[in-house]
């Protein structure tokens, strides 16, 4: 059994995006800049996102980050997008989910400019992912993508399953490891809420990607030996022997499914960090050309 070091991998991405900005800076063009809005003070999203900040400056990004109250009005939140929308200075935006209810999560990913949706949430390029044209891939399945390239996992013709249909995770997830790419081509099952039997669906896989925010829910008996497990579950549980009061835990019963498995990627250290890197390389993108 291999443990997929997402964390190691992210660091790498970092330190060769910062050689280029690096680069760039030295030529006289400008920095990347990221612009991130976060509403409220949901613990989970502070740590997301002061994560993201920190890695803008680590590489040497421009970073702003915009707090707003939990009850700001979804008028006042869409004018917030638009002034970063029209400010040339900024190169990617994110908004941070999840967002409060009386806020309509779809106007705010429609309202942000395609060219700066560093989070590929947009339906233009949800749009251009699925036709397999350039574009800016959602950053965790992007991540999941990136790590079963550098550790040279074979997806060609292999059962994929994956738990879990969200619009920013399962759904796109499944779509990249089905595109006739490398990694990709894999035979694909998307499992959810309403799936029948999902362990008869898991047992027959090569891979297994799960993103349900289910503690432990896959289990050693779920799992064939030999299979390759892509833990995307990040799920505070309360722990009183952390300073914090918490930790996280992932989908899988690590303990128990890792001595299963011919690769698993850990919690924490394993996507979580591959999604910062993938939100990285999405804003270098956004800032070439200008
Ligand atoms: N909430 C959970 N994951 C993400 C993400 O990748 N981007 C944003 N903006 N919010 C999230």
């Amino acid at each position: 059994m291999q443990i997929l070091d997402g964390k190691g991998l992210s660091d790498l991405i970092k330190s060769q995006l910062k050689e280029k900005v690096t680069a760039q800076v030295a030529e006289g063009k400008k920095r990347p800049h990221l612009a991130a809005i976060l509403v409220g003070n949901d613990g989970g999203s502070e740590t997301y996102v002061s994560s993201k900040i920190r890695s803008c400056e680590e590489i040497g990004y421009k970073s702003t980050l915009i707090r707003l109250e939990n009850t700001i009005t979804e008028e006042e939140l869409l004018k917030q997008i638009k002034a970063i929308n029209d400010n040339d200075d900024i190169d990617g935006l994110i908004v941070q989910l999840p967002l409060p209810k009386h806020i309509n999560v779809e106007k705010v990913i429609e309202s942000t400019d395609p060219n700066k949706d560093v989070d590929g949430f947009h339906p233009v390029s949800v749009g251009r992912m699925v036709a397999g044209l350039p574009g800016f891939l959602p950053a965790t399945p992007n991540g999941i993508m990136k790590i079963l390239e550098h550790y040279k996992i074979d997806t060609i013709g292999k059962e994929c399953v994956v738990i879990g249909r969200s619009d920013i995770v399962g759904t796109p997830a499944s779509i990249l490891m089905s595109r006739n790419t490398n990694p990709g081509n894999a035979t694909v099952t998307l499992c959810h809420s309403k799936t029948k039997n999902l362990k008869e669906h898991t047992l027959r896989a090569d891979i297994i990607i799960s993103a349900t925010g289910i503690p432990n829910s896959v289990t050693a008996e779920m799992v064939k030996e030999g299979a390759v497990v892509i833990d995307v579950g990040t799920t505070r549980v309360p722990d009183a022997s952390k300073k914090s009061g918490f930790r996280l835990s992932g989908d899988v019963d690590y303990v128990n499914v890792a001595p299963k498995c011919s690769y698993i990627t850990p919690v924490p250290g394993g996507v979580g960090p591959m999604t910062i890197a993938s939100l990285m390389l999405n804003t270098f993108q956004a800032s070439q050309g200008k």
